[in-house]
Parts: structure tokens; C-alpha cells; sequence
């Protein structure tokens, strides 16, 4: 193995620790503590692990958590209700709606309920919107962490070639903006893409983020390229792995033998997305009690 391992976990923690800084001094400043109000619809066994670390890193960064929980009935116009309530609450600077849904809601219409003043998840269409027209806003968790542990690997991003695998909304869509904006030339690459090993092979950044589990391959790789590995699959149990090894959507053996850079699974970019998010609704705290926060303090 050539490559740095890059450490998503302990830039997660730097940041983690930033941030409970950050939300002592605007509880001092603004006489209450910045909050976040989480939404489960349902019983899905992983979203209910993801909702649950979510809660407990808020209470740990010194903010106050507000969960909901509604059952898998929940009808649409219930879940609306509760999106409103959330909406106008003082207390509340973040709602985070966990997806997927269940599926006889309308995913969009529920996102697009959020105030964008406290879309701490990026994606409703105002957000989406200003991150493509470049102005300030609240983005997407999984690609700011990315473009945080790049930017902290490779300094100044412009010039290089990114080539982002996958178009979601979450992740790919958002990530090439990000990337565009620091100046980057950008490929999406996705599922129709043809000769997919050449276009990536021509990219100095690699963000891989297709849910195929080891995907990507050390021969598709430009020696010394960066590589962020978002994927996050567990493979079929063995006599070894009762549970099944968790891997990402490269495979971490043989990139990281001619990678320069790369993230683990797990380690690398899953630790950041909850940093991010309490990131961000500190971030949306500020704004919404009008406490001034310095420029990229964050
Ligand atoms: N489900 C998986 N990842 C995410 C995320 O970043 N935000 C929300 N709301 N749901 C998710």
C-alpha cells in the first residue's frame, strides 16, 4: 500500500469539538441553546441507529435535540403538520426529515416543507438552487464533509480534474457543485457512463458514491489520485463476519496501492456527515437569531 489513509474519524472530531465551542458561545450570546429537531417515520432498523447517534451527538456538542417519532402509518398530511409546527418553532434551527420515507409519503412534498432557514440536510429546492447559483446556503452533509477532508488533503482544489460517480441528490449532485465552485473540471459519472475506467483514470479526485459495493479498482486509478469512498455496503455474512463486512464502493486493497490519498470504510466519510450536520445547525442557529459568525469560522 502507497496511499494516506485519510482520517475522517479524528477530522470529524476536530470538528465535533469546534462546534460545541461554537454552541457555548451562542448559548451565552443568544440566552438559548441552538436546536435540532429529528424526524423517523417508521421502524426501519438502520435509520433508527442513524436517528439515534444523531441525537446523542447533539446533546453531546451542547445543543438541544428534539426527536419525533411517528409510526408507519403516519399520514401525509400528519407529517406536513408536524413539518409546520417544527417550522415555527423558536427553538428549533434545524429539521432533519430522515429518508428514505415510508413509501406512501410524498418524500418531496415533506422536503419541500422545510423553511429553508432550517434545512440543515441541503435539499430543498432553495438550497439546492443556491448552491448552483453559488450563493451562500445550507448543503448537503456527505458531500461537505467530503470536500472538507479534501480541501484539508490537497489545499487549494483548483485546476483539478473530479471525476464524482454516482447523480444523486444526496450526494453526486451536490458534491459536483461543491467541487465546481472551488474550480475543479468535473465529471458525473454514472450508471450509463460509458468506459467508466477511463473517465475516472483521467481524474486527479475521485468521489465514489454508487452503492456498489467495491466497484472502483486500483487499475482505474491515475497514480496519486485522491480518493473519497462514500459507499457504505455490507456484504453477505460469512463464518468470519456473522454480520457481513462492511466495505465502500472501492475496492480499498487495490486503490490504495496506487491511490496518493484515500478514505476508509468505515473511518473515512461516514464519521463526517454527523459533524456536518451539527455543522450546520450551528450554522442556521446564527443566522436565525441574527448572532454574527465569522466567515468560514466553521
Ligand atoms: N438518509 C441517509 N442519509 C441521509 C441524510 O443525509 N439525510 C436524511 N434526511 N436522510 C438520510
Amino acid at each position: 500500500m502507497s496511499a494516506a489513509v485519510i482520517d475522517g474519524k479524528a477530522f470529524a472530531a476536530g470538528l465535533r469539538v469546534r462546534v460545541a465551542e461554537y454552541a457555548a458561545t451562542f448559548e451565552q450570546s443568544a440566552g438559548r441553546k441552538a436546536g435540532l429537531a429529528v424526524v423517523l417515520v417508521g421502524e426501519d432498523p438502520a435509520s433508527q441507529v442513524y436517528v439515534a447517534s444523531k441525537g446523542k451527538a447533539t446533546l453531546e456538542c451542547g445543543m438541544a435535540s428534539f426527536e419525533y417519532k411517528l409510526p408507519d402509518d403516519t399520514a401525509q398530511d400528519d407529517l406536513i403538520a408536524l413539518v409546520d409546527q417544527l417550522n415555527a418553532d423558536p427553538m428549533v434551527d434545524g429539521i432533519l426529515v430522515q429518508l428514505p420515507l415510508p413509501r406512501h409519503l410524498d418524500e418531496q412534498a415533506v422536503v419541500e416543507r422545510i423553511d429553508p432557514a432550517k434545512d440543515v440536510d441541503g435539499l430543498t429546492p432553495v438550497s439546492t438552487g443556491r448552491l448552483a447559483l453559488g450563493l451562500p446556503g445550507l448543503v448537503p452533509c456527505t458531500p461537505l464533509g467530503s470536500l472538507m477532508l479534501l480541501k484539508d488533503r490537497l489545499g487549494d482544489l483548483s485546476g483539478l480534474d473530479a471525476v464524482v460517480i454516482g447523480r444523486s441528490i444526496l450526494v453526486g449532485k451536490p458534491m459536483a457543485q461543491l467541487l465546481l465552485a472551488q474550480s475543479c473540471t468535473v465529471t458525473i459519472a454514472h450508471s450509463r457512463t460509458k468506459n467508466l475506467a477511463d473517465v475516472v483514470r483521467r481524474a486527479d479526485i475521485v468521489v465514489a458514491a454508487v452503492g456498489r459495493p467495491e466497484m472502483v479498482k486500483g487499475d482505474w486509478l491515475k497514480p496519486g489520485a485522491t480518493v473519497i469512498d462514500v459507499g457504505i455496503n455490507r456484504l453477505p455474512p460469512t463464518n468470519d463476519k456473522p454480520k457481513g463486512r462492511l466495505v465502500g464502493d472501492v475496492d480499498f486493497a487495490s486503490a490504495a496501492a496506487v491511490a496518493g490519498a484515500i478514505t476508509p470504510v468505515p473511518g473515512g466519510v461516514g464519521p463526517m456527515t454527523i459533524a456536518v450536520l451539527l455543522r450546520n445547525t450551528l450554522v442556521a442557529a446564527h443566522r436565525n437569531a441574527g448572532v454574527p459568525l465569522a466567515d468560514g469560522a466553521l
